[in-house]
């Protein structure tokens, strides 16, 4: 028992021919968001958002950290964090509360020595380390270790910052290491964030239902269905679903060789030796527990499902683009029907969403051979969840 929660009410059977999906209250109910909170979201790595979004400034997060010295004010999941770039290059996180009385210590993006706090001037050095403060001098006992600022683990991958706000599962590197090997062909500095609109919704469903129905290829001939559908434009007979501990990788061959990959940008594994003519439509990579990057000839698509403290049955969904090719970026909606796909998937879930709540949704069983993936995520977050706990 966890929260008051039974663990058997939960339990994901890692047999897929014996196992339930999750009930529907792990998607409606919110105590078992709050439980989420604290241990799936406290022990993966989340995306930082794109840009600072606190109120005032909205300037690109990874562009306002590249001086030594740059620190910028963010927000994740409700929580207040600053990034500080050290003087050494090297990226620290910190909560974004001051250790003296808990007031914000960095209020807006900026470049500097120490970081003085608004409040009653308490100064902290770039690694987080309390140095003085008017009032405290020769004060015993002190300072204590929780008088400087708590290190929040982080990584950098391309333009990409990763936070952990607990101690992580795995480094992030297990988590992206599996993605890295597939695209030795792009540079992911060359990507160029887009800015479309509709990159920061609110939508209906649970956080888990995106994330579910993202793992799902069982839907995408009834959901996306032909003529002039996802179901048309890949070759569905040669959709590969790819399970890692903690990504997963779908992926299939255009219908049309000219709409897929160049083989260059890709690796080996995926020319068909038969026929080469053969072209990769998409790679699109989930990383647990709720990022996806969804690489296309024409860029890549960086979609999150974050949850809303208190708010079970919604998700801010974050929809990030990128061009590798301009030419083909531009044609990403009638090519690689970009805008038609989410548009498709964000209607479903949200009358998902309503069965989930409407007290008839009894738990389901997975088809073996056609929902590996979404019994794959449902297994990962009862574990994650229950501390990898068996049945009781
Ligand atoms: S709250 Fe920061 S110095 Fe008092
Ligand atoms: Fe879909």
């Amino acid at each position: 028992m966890k929260n008051g929660l039974s663990t058997k009410e939960f339990f994901v059977d890692p047999n897929i021919d014996r196992a339930e999906s999750l009930p529907a209250s792990a998607f409606a109910d919110p105590e078992f968001l709050e439980l989420e909170l604290g241990t799936i979201f406290a022990r993966t790595w989340l995306l930082a958002p794109q840009e600072n979004n606190t109120e005032d400034d909205s300037a690109n997060l990874a562009s306002s950290l590249e001086k030594k010295g740059s620190r910028v004010p963010f927000n994740l999941l409700g929580k207040p964090f600053f990034l500080q770039r050290g003087q050494q290059g090297r990226l620290k996180c910190f909560p974004n509360v001051c250790t003296h009385a808990w007031h914000p210590l960095v209020e807006s993006s900026s470049v500097g020595g120490s970081i003085v706090c608004p409040q009653h001037g308490r100064q902290f050095d770039n690694e987080g380390r309390f140095v003085a403060q008017a009032g405290f001098e020769k004060k015993k006992g002190f300072p204590r270790e929780s008088d400087h600022l708590r290190n929040i683990q982080n990584d950098e991958w391309g333009q990409w910052i990763f936070v952990s706000t607990g101690e992580p599962l795995a480094p992030f590197r297990e988590f992206i290491e599996k993605l890295q090997q597939s695209i030795p062909g792009i540079k992911l500095e060359s990507l160029e964030r887009q800015r479309v609109e509709g990159e920061v919704r609110e939508v209906k469903g649970n956080w888990k239902q995106h994330a579910w129905n993202y793992m799902d290829n069982f839907h995408i001939r009834f959901v996306h269905k032909g003529p002039g559908g996802l179901a048309d434009a890949v070759d569905l007979s040669s959709y590969r679903t790819e399970l890692y501990k903690f990504s997963a990788l779908q992926w299939a061959y255009a219908r049309h060789g000219e709409t897929g990959f160049e083989h260059r940008f890709l690796a080996d594994r995926f020319r068909d030796p038969k026929n080469i003519s053969k072209r990769v439509f998409a790679l699109w990579w989930f990383i647990f527990p709720n990022i996806t990057l969804n690489f296309y000839p024409w860029g890549l698509s960086v979609n999150v499902y974050m949850p809303i403290p208190g708010k079970p049955d919604k998700t801010l969904f974050l929809w990030y683009q990128y061009a590798l090719d301009q030419e083909k970026f531009q044609n990403r909606n009638s090519t690689w029907l970009s805008e038609q796909v989410d548009a498709e998937d964000i209607e479903a879930i949200s009358l998902v969403s309503t069965g989930a709540k409407s007290g008839f949704a009894p738990r389901g069983r997975f088809a073996p051979n056609e929902e590996a993936g979404p019994h794959w995520f449902h297994k990962l977050v009862y574990e994650t969840v229950f501390n990898g706990r068996t049945k009781q």
